[in-house]
């Protein structure tokens, strides 16, 4: 499914005209690759998001972070220490010093050359392949707006075709600025654990969905936010007895950084075995 988006309209504000963007069009699966396939390929990486789509995932998650130049990478930590070949900041650092680093020999030797992509390049990744798109946003304290901001931008000057998309971010002030800029793109407000107050939150911020830790998520705090009418997607889940014990629950959609895993459990799967990265 792909909304369709049309020309600038010679406004200041949002030139973009989605379709439609409501949560159930979204048509949200019960597995969502987390940071493309993390346990499979280099998170965040193109060939992370190629693995997602052959291991038999319909969307992915990434988290998306601010340069000091104000492009937009898709990156999961604050520095780039632990996923590339460099070091530092991603925030004090240009795009182009950002590019010359390869993101995908710390995973294994047969990932070389992998670097880290732009916001953009996953999108038309994501269009290419199918593949809906949950788009968090990171950002370190107080950039949070800024970076929703850039993320309009970037969908706003989007021209072509767009994978269905849901914004995310433990930044409350990320997604009000979302709400403010994009409110046709369904958002969800993310938590570790379910905070008291999470409604009141919820509802001021227009959000379509609720994401959670699973590591504690229980039965009832599940059944609460069913109730309240959100879609309900769980963090960060690599086995499959869990999974189905969440599906069980009705929570609507798992992350997983190995998809094939749940995937297997999943009712059709044998269908999907045997595919080859
Ligand atoms: O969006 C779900 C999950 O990715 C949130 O945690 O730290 O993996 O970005 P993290
Ligand atoms: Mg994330």
């Amino acid at each position: 499914m792909l909304l369709p988006l049309g020309e600038a309209d010679g406004g200041s504000r949002p030139s973009v005209v989605w379709s439609f963007c409501d949560i159930e069009s979204l048509n949200l699966p019960r597995i969502i690759g987390h940071r493309g396939a993390a346990a499979r390929a280099p998170e965040n990486t193109l060939a992370g998001f190629r693995a997602a789509k052959a291991l038999g995932c319909d969307w992915v998650e990434f988290d998306v972070r601010l340069t000091v130049d104000g492009a937009l990478v898709v990156c999961h930590d604050d520095t780039l220490n632990r996923t590339t070949d460099g070091k530092g900041r991603i925030s004090e650092l240009p795009l182009a010093a950002l590019r010359e680093l390869d993101a995908g020999r710390w995973f294994t030797a047969a990932f070389a050359g992998e670097h880290i992509p732009t916001l953009r390049e996953v999108l038309c990744l994501c269009a290419e392949l199918g593949l809906g798109a949950n788009v968090e946003i990171k950002a370190e304290y107080g950039r949070g707006p800024a970076t929703a901001t850039a993320v309009a931008a970037c969908l706003d000057r989007f021209t072509g075709q767009l994978s269905p998309i849901l914004i995310s971010s433990f930044l409350a002030d990320a997604v009000a600025e979302a709400a403010a800029l994009m409110p046709a793109i369904p958002r969800g407000m993310l938590w570790r654990r379910l905070p008291r107050g999470w409604a009141r939150t919820a509802e001021r911020l227009g959000c379509a969905t609720i994401h959670l830790g699973e590591a504690g998520l229980t039965e009832t705090v599940t059944a609460q936010i069913v109730a309240a009418g959100y879609p309900l997607l769980a963090y960060t889940v690599n086995n499959a007895a869990r999974a189905q014990q969440l599906f069980g629950w009705r929570v609507t959609s798992v992350f997983s950084d190995a998809p094939d895993i749940i995937l297997a459990t999943e009712p059709g799967a044998g269908a999907r075995r045997g595919v080859n990265l």
